[in-house]
């Protein structure tokens, strides 16, 4: 549920007519809910009610907008980061560093050492070589990193293959096979406290059986090394719980999830690390944007808006659907193309699209915008990024502004010898 609605033939964020802020900020621009941001947070949290010692953190990459992780962060989430610069903006959020995870197989030394100085709660190595040089690192400083092992379940999530990460083949994590040996290893190293293992086999999950049968195999994997004299006290189970996109999808509820998390960790007795990044923010965020022209096509009509591929990746990377509709629908419905000014083919959202007729200079909006949107764009044709804005009832903020393409040119020189 999201609170994206119409109000007197109006589309609304929570209390504010969209054309309100398409007038004021400009488009494109995400649209955040705060009310949507808290109310999934919220279902996360009780869904996992039966879980007694755990952390919640919020994958900081599907929307690492500052107001979101300060929403998130008021709301009792930790932050899994991938990166020194999303660590920072989880900091920068007032987020705990002791509820800050990170995960990510190219970690540098240089991130290591940024993060053991922040004093973060928890690093997932995903590799012998990683391991080895963070316990060095960390050695070297007199400090202990504290870290589980992410493991390689090899199973296949069933999920779109470039957001598949849990299949022997994928780059993340060690094998399973091997992972006992490697544990051994790094856990008798000065430098780390190896104090568990951590899975994350893949994004927009639209079946929990694979979720179970990786638990599964890391439960079985938790016994093993505690019979090998390893003491595990935690077990991050990563993200990945898929969100409806199209109208009518239905997809595993939180509380289906958390049942079978609850029942499968049962008897582990560790604490529960989670990393939900799409099923938080996904559907609490719009891409709001203008029809520029409507173009006839040899079949149907060209809807250009002036939202492009640079501002949402996803149906250009992945073929992803996202749910189109007018702010302000007339009744009638047209058969169209949707598609961006981005001088490729590529920057298409949609092609034979059943959706509300729409005519220049209308406003429209891309929903399920609010995870993996505004922070995959690129400026990509010179198109500047695009703004964000959090709305909180009947008021909202620009929470991102807009930067222009003559900005980032700003940022480029001439050098002295070609001048
Ligand atoms: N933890 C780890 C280690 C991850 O790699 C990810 C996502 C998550 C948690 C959060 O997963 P979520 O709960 O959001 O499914 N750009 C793609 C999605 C890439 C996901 C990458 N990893 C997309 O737009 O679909």
């Amino acid at each position: 549920m999201d609170h994206f609605t119409y109000l007197n033939g109006v589309m609304h964020a929570e209390d504010v007519p969209l054309p309100r802020i398409a007038d004021e900020v400009g488009t494109p621009v995400y649209v955040y809910s705060r009310a949507t941001l808290e109310r999934h947070a919220r279902v996360f949290r009780e869904a996992l009610a039966d879980v007694p010692d755990k952390l919640i953190a919020f994958a900081v990459k599907s929307n690492p907008n500052l107001a979101v992780l300060k929403v998130l962060g008021k709301q009792g989430m930790g932050a899994d980061v991938v990166s020194v610069g999303e660590m920072r903006r989880a900091l920068a959020a007032g987020i705990a560093p002791e509820m800050i995870v990170f995960s990510g197989v190219g970690k540098t030394a240089a991130e290591m050492i940024a993060a053991l100085d922040a004093g973060i709660g928890q690093f997932n190595i995903e590799s012998e070589e990683e391991g080895l040089e963070l316990a060095e690192i960390a050695a070297a400083k007199g400090m202990t990193a504290q870290c589980t092992l992410r493991i390689n379940p090899d199973v296949d999530a069933g999920t779109h293959d470039k957001i598949s990460t849990g299949k022997a083949d994928n780059k993340f994590g060690v094998p399973i096979s091997e992972a006992g040996q490697i544990f051994g290893k790094l856990a008798g190293l000065p430098g780390v406290n190896l104090r568990g293992v951590a899975v994350h086999i893949g994004s927009q999950l639209a079946d929990l059986a694979p979720l179970e049968t990786a638990f599964t195999k890391l439960g079985a994997l938790v016994a093993a090394l505690r019979g090998a004299g390893h003491a595990i006290t935690h077990v991050d189970l990563g993200g990945g719980l898929g969100v409806p996109y199209r109208v009518g999808e239905v997809l595993p509820e939180p509380a289906a999830y958390g049942a079978m998390v609850a029942r499968v960790t049962r008897d582990w007795g560790v604490k529960l690390i989670f990393e939900p990044g799409r099923v938080i923010a996904g559907n609490a965020g719009v891409l709001l944007t203008r029809v520029v022209r409507v173009k006839r096509g040899i079949n149907d009509p060209f809807v250009i808006v002036d939202a492009a591929m640079n501002d949402l990746a996803r149906p250009a990377l992945y073929g992803a659907y996202h749910h189109f509709e007018a702010v302000e629908p007339k009744g009638a419905q047209m058969t169209a193309n949707i598609v961006g000014p981005i001088c490729e083919t590529g920057d298409t959202f949609a092609m034979g699209r059943e959706c509300d007729a729409l005519a220049a200079g209308d406003l429209a909006v891309f929903r399920t915008a609010g995870a993996y949107g505004a922070t995959m764009a690129s400026s990509y044709n010179s198109r500047g990024f695009v703004a964000e804005v959090l709305v909180d009832g009947g008021k909202f903020a620009v929470v991102a502004d807009r930067i222009a393409a003559g900005a980032i040119m700003d940022a480029e020189r001439v050098p002295e010898w070609l001048a």
